[in-house]
C-alpha cells in the first residue's frame, strides 16, 4: 500500500462534526485549522496523520463515501437509512442520540391502530415507507417535506408525521405526541467498501482506538 495516501473523512456539518473532532482528539488526532470559526476553507489536512477532513451536508455524507470521494464518513443513522447507499456502517459513536417516531395529535392514535388510510408528512420518506408499508402493513400517503415537519398536522396537511424526537420539546410546544417509535438513532461511522479492503489496517486500528475511547467514562 502506498505510504502517503490520505485517509479522507466526510463529516456531517454542525454539532455532529464538532463532537466527532472532540472524540478524535481523545485518540490524539487533531485538526487545528478546522476549529477556526471564521474560515471559509472546505477541506482540512492533518499532515502528520495523513488525514483530510471535509464538512458536508448530512445527507451528502453517504454519497461521498459510496463513491469513494471520502473513505470514512460520520453521519446520523437517520441519514444512513434514508440515503440507503452502498456503505459499511462500522461504529456507533454514541452521541447525537435521538429517536425516529410517528407523531401527531393524540386523536391520531386511533387512526394508526385501525390502520386507516392517512397522510404522513416526513423529511424521511424512505424510513416512513419502510415503517408503514413493510413493518406495519398500513397504506398511507407519504408527503415529503424539508423541515418544520411538526407544522403538517397542525395546519391539516397530514394526520401524522415521521420525524426525529430528541428532547420532545418541539412536540410538547405544538400539542403533539409520540404515537409510535420507529427506531433509535445516533451518530455512526461509515466506510467505503473498497477503502475497507485497501486501507484495512489503518481503518481497523482507528475503529479499535475509537471504541476504546468511547468505553472510557466521561
Ligand atoms: C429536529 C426535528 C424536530 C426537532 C426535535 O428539527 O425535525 O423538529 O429537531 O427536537 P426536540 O425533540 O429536542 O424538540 P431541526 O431542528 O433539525 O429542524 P428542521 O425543522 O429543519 O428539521
Amino acid at each position: 500500500m502506498e505510504e502517503n495516501r490520505y485517509l479522507t473523512f466526510a463529516l456531517g456539518k454542525g454539532r455532529l462534526a464538532r463532537q466527532t473532532l472532540e472524540l478524535f482528539e481523545k485518540i490524539g488526532i487533531t485538526c487545528e485549522e478546522m476549529k477556526d470559526k471564521n474560515t471559509r476553507k472546505l477541506i482540512f489536512v492533518n499532515e502528520e496523520e495523513k488525514m483530510r477532513f471535509f464538512l458536508a451536508k448530512g445527507p451528502d455524507v453517504p454519497t461521498y463515501v459510496e463513491y469513494g470521494a471520502a473513505d470514512i464518513g460520520v453521519v446520523g443513522k437517520d441519514t444512513i437509512l434514508e440515503e440507503n447507499r452502498k456503505i459499511h456502517e462500522v461504529l456507533d459513536l454514541g452521541f447525537g442520540k435521538c429517536r425516529m417516531c410517528v407523531c401527531g395529535p393524540r386523536e391520531a392514535q386511533d387512526l394508526l391502530q385501525k390502520r386507516e388510510f392517512i397522510r404522513a408528512a416526513s423529511k424521511y420518506p424512505r424510513i416512513a415507507r419502510e415503517h408503514f408499508f413493510n413493518k406495519k402493513h398500513q397504506t398511507v400517503e407519504i408527503i415529503k417535506l424539508n423541515g418544520s415537519i411538526e407544522l403538517a398536522p397542525i395546519v391539516g396537511l397530514s394526520e401524522v408525521i415521521v420525524d426525529i424526537v430528541e428532547t420532545g420539546s418541539t412536540l410538547r410546544e405544538n400539542g403533539l405526541e409520540v404515537l409510535e417509535e420507529v427506531c433509535a438513532l445516533s451518530a455512526r461511522m461509515v466506510v467505503n467498501p473498497v477503502s475497507m479492503k485497501m486501507e484495512n489496517e489503518r481503518i481497523t486500528r482507528l475503529i479499535a482506538l475509537l471504541k476504546e475511547a468511547l468505553s472510557q467514562p466521561v
